[in-house]
């Protein structure tokens, strides 16, 4: 289809007062389901997918700038992945990991090779990941500080930030830095304390006796795409090494090539400890690592930890199709480029729209601050075909797809300025 053509269809769309409603957990007229209801989910349903465009069941075409929040950074079903994935069905999907896997092994050697690590444990999501690295933080911590003077001895706790997202386990959960998230749960896991982000004097003030790690996320992305100053990630690394404690990075959002690096905290000039990785890494099935030094990786022996599906060789092929893209500095220079172009064209429609706060973003993780709620803004957009998100009331999130093309910038752009215009 044409772009004038798909123009038409992203235009026509559902009615803005059902997404809005339902976009706020009521779900009038929807009929009752068997799933738990975990998610407020809007009353959209979408069958089939290409590149930056998603189609629902009647027909309708969207354009998709959240891209599975961060999940389909290389676009719906992209070719060489599908591709792979095809292959790949036909001939081994599953085995166990009691048995050398591989095609895990090459992906394990690409993660390697693009970036400070020597050895990768696989999982199947982000808070796997990060349970993983909690895991370990503690397990090396222990074992290197066996046989020290006894005030030395005992460390296992981790300084984490506020605001931040680290997942939904019981100890993922308690790492982030959102009550909303902890509430109806607790007794919490032991051993979390938070400080404010992008603060490293308030790191250093919350260092205890008992202190193994901190944990951040290099940009905060549930968090409203917070940015911290070029300072603060250095200062980090400067803390953990005069202290002796670990620097665990979260780049489950904001890895892989989403802010026009293949890794986030290249832009710091830094390195961690340990990273933690999911979301995009096999371009939409499940799959998460952790990654470490080998003095850390040390740590973890047979029986430490596991997965049953972990690193399955149907998400390895799929891996390793996606990171012969994603690893290619052509491609980072392009997301760069591109996301430098979406800002600038934000920042055009802000000084129509005193609505619009501020712009704010790096490569493609790119959010528009509102003076007021962006909820209903977010439901008006879906209902003419553009999806984005909204964190913590009033930010429009957007994460489109790194193939994403200008054309399709401009389309989302035209739409959210009509959004704007129309209804607010
Ligand atoms: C920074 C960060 N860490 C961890 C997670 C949890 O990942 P998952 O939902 O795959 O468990 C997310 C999810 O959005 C995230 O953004």
């Amino acid at each position: 289809m044409g772009q004038e053509g798909r123009t038409g269809m992203v235009n026509q769309a559902v009615s803005s007062e059902d997404l809005t409603s339902a976009s706020t957990g009521e779900k009038g007229g929807l009929p009752s389901s068997a799933l738990m209801s975990t998610y407020a989910r809007f009353p959209v349903a979408f069958v089939r997918g290409e590149g930056t465009r998603l189609w629902d069941e009647t027909g309708r075409e969207y354009l998709d700038f959240l891209a599975g929040i961060g999940v389909n950074n290389l676009g719906h079903c992209p070719p060489t992945v599908v591709a792979a994935i095809r292959a790949q069905a036909g001939v081994l999907m599953h085995t166990s990991n009691l048995y050398r896997i591989p095609l895990q092994e090459q992906v394990a050697q690409r993660l390697v090779g693009s970036c400070f690590a020597d050895r990768v444990f696989f999982c199947n999501s982000g808070a796997e990941a990060n349970e993983a690295a909690i895991k370990l933080v503690r397990k090396y911590t222990q074992e290197r500080d066996r046989g020290r003077e006894r005030a030395q001895t005992g460390r296992f706790e981790i300084i984490t930030a506020g605001n931040s997202f680290h997942g939904r386990t019981m100890a993922t959960l308690t790492a982030t830095g959102q009550d909303k998230v902890k509430r109806g749960f607790e007794p919490l896991v032991p051993g979390f304390r938070h400080v404010p982000y992008n603060q490293p004097e308030a790191v250093e003030k919350a260092i205890t006796p008992a202190t193994a790690a901190i944990l951040v996320e290099p940009i905060q992305g549930e968090g409203g795409i917070v940015i911290p100053d070029a300072g603060y990630l250095p200062a980090l690394r400067a803390i953990a090494d005069r202290h002796g404690l670990l620097l665990v990075l979260d780049e489950v959002q904001t890895g892989l090539g989403r802010t026009g690096r293949v890794w986030c905290h290249e832009w710091s000039g830094i390195t961690p400890d340990i990273m933690t990785v999911a979301k995009s890494l096999a371009a939409g099935l499940p799959m998460g690592a952790c990654l470490a030094t080998e003095e850390v990786a040390r740590a973890f022996s047979p029986g430490s930890h596991g997965s049953t599906f972990g690193g399955s060789p149907l998400v390895s092929a799929a891996a390793l199709a996606t990171l012969d893209i994603l690893l290619d500095p052509d491609f980072l220079a392009e997301v760069s480029a591109k996301g430098d172009y979406l800002v600038e064209r934000l920042r055009t429609l802000q000084l129509r729209h005193d609505m619009i706060k501020t712009v704010r973003g790096r490569g493609l993780m790119i959010a528009v601050e509102l003076n007021s709620p962006a909820e209903e803004v977010l439901g008006v957009c879906l209902s003419r075909g553009l999806l984005l998100s909204c964190q913590l009331g009033s930010t429009l999130r957007f994460l489109p797809p790194l193939t994403v093309t200008r054309a399709e910038m401009d389309q989302a752009v035209a739409i959210l300025d009509g959004v704007l215009m129309d209804s607010f």
